[in-house]
């Protein structure tokens, strides 16, 4: 038997007591935690995201301020939006959505982000913090994938991981996240030789390669946990399309102790994540010790 791992369920149990933490946070101290999402375009997928973000903002008791910028907007305007949310004390975290039009560099605005107003982790250092040990914001989507395997197998110490996948947004993250539950961690992609062997010896496998199903069942460890990142839409019968993951779940049926389905696993997660970010961050940035709230 394969166990399904229910990220949906998951993500709103994290959802709810994020909400048990921001109504604390109002009363007690008298602060509701703000998050700014700046989009800049009309990218479909982004508007979605963003639109879900701000409504899971709001459901949680915070405030939830959006900045929709034309598609031509200069990196200097981008920039300058940046420093007003930096200086802006009703702000305590700010994301810009990726990604950006091709005229605007990403990185040079990412770093414009103040340190601890950075709730998506990407800046400079929060990922020096990420891999030295320090405390920073760590990536969204790595952190709730870690959440679904502590819930699943609690400690993670000794266990072999493999991560498919060296994104500076998931796989590079999640390696130090494991490395730092004391993991033992190999990062593999797509010019990995033998890669099927190299899955085949993971306690723990988490995919995120951006390829629909290209995890067979027979590279998977009788018995280890699946952690499927990949969101691809493919084409059914009937033109129809469907989601799918980075692992073929139905040939990982049998064979994997658990697995996170596509869609309801990981990607629920995600916005969760941002959420406890940005309560990490007010209570960083006005001296709470978190674990007074709850
Ligand atoms: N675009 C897709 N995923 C993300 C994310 O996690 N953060 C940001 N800022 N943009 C994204």
């Amino acid at each position: 038997m394969t166990t399904r791992i229910d990220g949906k369920a998951y993500a709103a149990k994290v959802r709810e007591s994020v909400a048990g933490e921001v109504a604390v946070l109002k009363e007690r101290h008298g602060i509701t935690p703000g998050l700014a999402v700046v989009l800049v375009g009309e990218d479909p997928a982004s508007q979605v995201y963003v639109r879900n973000k701000g409504a899971q903002t709001t459901e949680t008791g915070m405030l939830s301020i959006e900045h929709k910028l034309p598609v031509d907007t200069t990196q200097s305007d981008l920039l300058a939006l940046i420093d007003d949310l930096n200086s802006d004390s009703s702000v305590n975290g700010i994301l810009v959505q990726l990604p950006l039009p091709a005229q605007i560099d990403a990185e040079p605005v990412i770093n414009a982000l103040r340190l601890d107003k950075d709730v998506d982790g990407f800046h400079i250092g929060n990922v020096g913090r990420l891999w030295t040990g320090g405390e920073g914001m760590v990536p969204c989507t790595p952190l709730g994938c870690l959440m679904l395997l502590r819930d699943q197998l609690g400690d993670l110490t000794g266990k072999r991981a493999l991560i498919l996948g060296r994104s500076n947004i998931v796989g590079k993250p999640m390696a130090a996240l494991l490395l730092g539950e004391n993991c033992t961690v190999t990062i593999a992609h797509s010019r990995t030789a033998d890669l099927p062997v190299r899955c085949s010896e993971a306690d723990i496998l988490i995919a995120a390669v951006g390829r629909p199903q290209m995890v067979k069942g027979d590279w998977i460890k009788p018995g280890a946990t699946v952690v499927d990142v990949g969101i691809n839409r493919i084409e059914k019968d009937g033109g129809k399309t469907r989601l799918v993951g980075d692992v073929d779940y139905d040939g990982a049926q049998g064979v994997a102790g658990a697995i996170t389905p596509v869609p309801g696993g990981v990607g629920p997660m995600t916005i969760a994540c941002l959420l406890h970010n940005t309560v990490e961050a007010a209570c960083r940035q006005n001296g709470i010790d978190r674990a007074s709230l709850s």
